[in-house]
């Protein structure tokens, strides 16, 4: 009898975050993940050390590393992490160009042989690169999304949490917009067992966490100063794969790109979304005071001006 193949998620970028996110995966038993990088032998040894933690933690889904694309054939999901970070020096445009020809590169390749793959895009700036992801690509809207929000709001509710002693798992947090310095966190969205924050902090406290979860990225980059957070981006990423491999339809915040919702055409910026088996099933509109308005219209600005800045 032939044998069926399990499912298969590629995972471009063997650094950090490529890395934590296979490990990650593969310990939850979602897929067999394949681990692709443009450096020889550091996919295939990294692949190879977590295949050999299988039978002590027990899971039996496989795990290889490769440079070569022909093996990431048929995947479900193509998770792009590749690029490469600020350096001293560099200006915005020059990241932007750089990472725009490597995210540009990988996913041809990736995307020429599994037409049919849903692109989790990683690598920053992240709604810029979502836009090269799609351009790159050819695949409609509902199949390129970008790994942002979940991030942005699994550290604002690390932040509530802590704040008021309680539980992690009965925070919810609602962000909207662009990744970074221009999110947009609706507060009276955002609850604990239900109850909003608005009723259980106050304005000032509020807007303090809102303000350290804008830098939350730079936050941890002052600490860790030879890289950037990878624990909880690989994770954000692995709540979003899960979705989508087991069709739950999470409504989960992502950058998806706005056809018209929002009042936004033509842009990646982050909004919830159901997401399930065909990528971004929906995308769920709500309506916003004039000041989230505002502050989601410049957000959506500096989105723009991004793309702008991306070569042709
Ligand atoms: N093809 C494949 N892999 C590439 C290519 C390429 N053309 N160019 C670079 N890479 C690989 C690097 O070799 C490296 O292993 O991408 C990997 C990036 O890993 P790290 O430098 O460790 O970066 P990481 O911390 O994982 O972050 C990756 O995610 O959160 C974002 O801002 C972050 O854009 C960054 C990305």
């Amino acid at each position: 009898m032939a044998r069926v193949p399990r499912r298969k998620v590629t995972v471009i970028g063997a650094g950090n975050v490529g890395a934590t996110t296979a490990q990650q995966i593969i310990e939850t038993g979602l897929a067999d993940v394949v681990l692709v990088d443009i450096v020889e032998g550091l996919p295939q040894g990294k692949a190879l050390d977590l295949a050999e933690a299988a039978p002590v933690i027990g899971y039996d889904v496989r795990i290889v590393g490769t440079n070569d694309y022909a093996d990431t054939a048929d995947s479900k999901i193509i998770v792009v992490t590749s690029g490469i970070p600020r350096k001293p020096g560099m200006s915005r445009d020059d990241l932007i160009a750089t990472n725009a020809t490597i995210v540009g590169g990988v996913v041809k390749a990736a995307a020429a042989v599994s037409p049919d793959a849903i692109i989790i895009v990683v690598t920053n700036p992240l709604d810029a690169m979502c836009h090269v992801a799609m351009r790159a690509s050819g695949f409609p809207k509902e199949r390129v999304i970008g790994m942002a929000g979940v991030l942005d709001s699994a550290r604002f509710r690390s932040f509530i949490a802590d704040e008021l002693e309680v539980s992690v798992r009965d925070v919810r947090a609602f962000v909207l917009g662009g990744h970074g310095d221009t999110m947009v966190p609706l507060p009276r969205y955002s609850t604990v067992g239900g109850v909003p924050i608005t009723e259980l902090l106050s304005p000032e406290r509020i807007e303090q966490l809102v303000d350290r979860t804008r830098n939350g990225g730079a936050e941890v980059v002052a600490l860790l100063k030879t890289g950037s957070a990878f624990y909880a981006p690989a994770a954000s990423v692995v709540e979003m794969v899960e979705s989508i491999l087991r069709d739950r339809r999470r409504v989960l915040p992502c950058a998806a790109y706005l056809d018209g919702e929002y009042g936004v055409r033509g842009l990646f910026c982050g909004v919830p979304v159901v997401l399930g088996n065909g990528g971004i099933e929906r995308v769920i509109e709500i309506s916003l005071t004039p000041d989230e308005r505002a502050a989601f219209d410049k957000s959506a600005e500096a989105v723009r001006e991004l793309v702008e800045h991306l070569p042709a």
